[in-house]
């Protein structure tokens, strides 16, 4: 069994990233921002935002975080959105998720100029991603793309069962994956919280990716020897013995599945990181306009 190792990866990524932002300055031209827009309080959005913050500092990127109380009205944030749009100083917008209920987040994904949609939730962007156009592809999924060839893992013909359908991580998941391309060319069953026969599927998997958001769902007897296992839950449960009162814990149970499987990611320390990676890739290329948006 080996650890795919997200600081290690996330590290190299971010590091490529920071020689581009010292050539940038080196040649007087301007380095990426990104703009952050988190609504209320939610503890687990406040800390992957201000992770996001932090990480454009660590490489040079320019960020600008605007928060606002979780009773903003729909119409003040969606102005807020727009004001971003025309700002030609900010090259990705990105809306944490989730919204407060009153606010349509289909209406806010929509908002966002495409060509700054650094999360590629932009319907525009994830039809452009389904069928193969250069675009921003959405970071977890992305992140996990960019750890699963770092560690050449291979997935040509292999069977990849994803657990969860979300339009953040499962559904484009399935998508990079059975995609004509290294890595992709899987086989992939997309699975999810209706699906019958979940465990039999599971035992069928070369590669398992679990995003379905509840805390040691996969367990050992699921998972096929020699299996690649990819965790992206970051479930948070009590634990009086912290100073916080919790700690996270992934969507699988980490200490009975690792023996059986090739390869597997830890929580935290896998996926989480490679997600912020994989933004700032996004925002790399959303200020170099890489991303071809005709
Ligand atoms: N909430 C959970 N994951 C994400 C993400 O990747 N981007 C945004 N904007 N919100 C999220």
């Amino acid at each position: 069994m080996q650890i795919l190792d997200g600081k290690l990866v996330s590290a190299a990524v971010k590091a490529q990233l920071a020689d581009k932002v010292t050539e940038l300055k080196a040649l007087d031209k301007k380095v990426p921002h990104l703009a952050a827009i988190l609504v209320g309080n939610n503890p687990a959005s406040e800390t992957y935002v201000a992770s996001k913050v932090k990480s454009c500092a660590e490489i040079g990127f320019h960020s600008t975080l605007l928060r606002f109380d979780e009773k903003i009205s729909e119409k003040h944030l969606l102005d807020n959105i727009t004001l971003l749009n025309e700002n030609a100083d900010i090259d990705g917008i990105l809306v944490q998720l989730p919204l407060p209920k009153h606010i349509n987040e289909e209406l806010v994904i929509n908002a966002i100029d495409p060509s700054k949609d650094v999360d590629g939730f932009h319907p525009m962007n994830v039809g452009k991603m389904v069928i193969g156009l250069p675009t921003y592809i959405p970071a977890t999924p992305y992140g996990i793309m960019l750890m699963l060839e770092h560690y050449n893992i291979p997935t040509k013909g292999k069977h990849a069962v994803v657990i969860g359908r979300s339009n953040i991580v499962g559904t484009p998941m399935s998508v990079l994956l059975s995609r004509n391309a290294n890595p992709g060319n899987c086989t992939v069953t997309l699975t999810h919280s209706q699906t019958a026969n979940l465990k039999e599927l599971c035992l069928q998997a070369d590669i398992i990716v679990a995003a379905i958001g509840r805390p040691n769902f996969v367990t050992a007897d699921m998972v096929k020897e020699g299996a690649v296992v990819i965790d992206v839950g970051i479930n948070r449960i009590e634990d009086a013995s912290k100073k916080s009162g919790f700690r996270l814990v992934g969507d699988v149970d980490f200490n009975a599945v690792a023996p059986k499987t090739s390869f597997i990611t830890p929580v935290p320390g896998g996926v989480g990181l490679m997600t912020i990676a994989a933004l700032l890739k996004n925002t790399y290329n959303a200020a170099s306009q890489k991303v071809n948006m005709n």
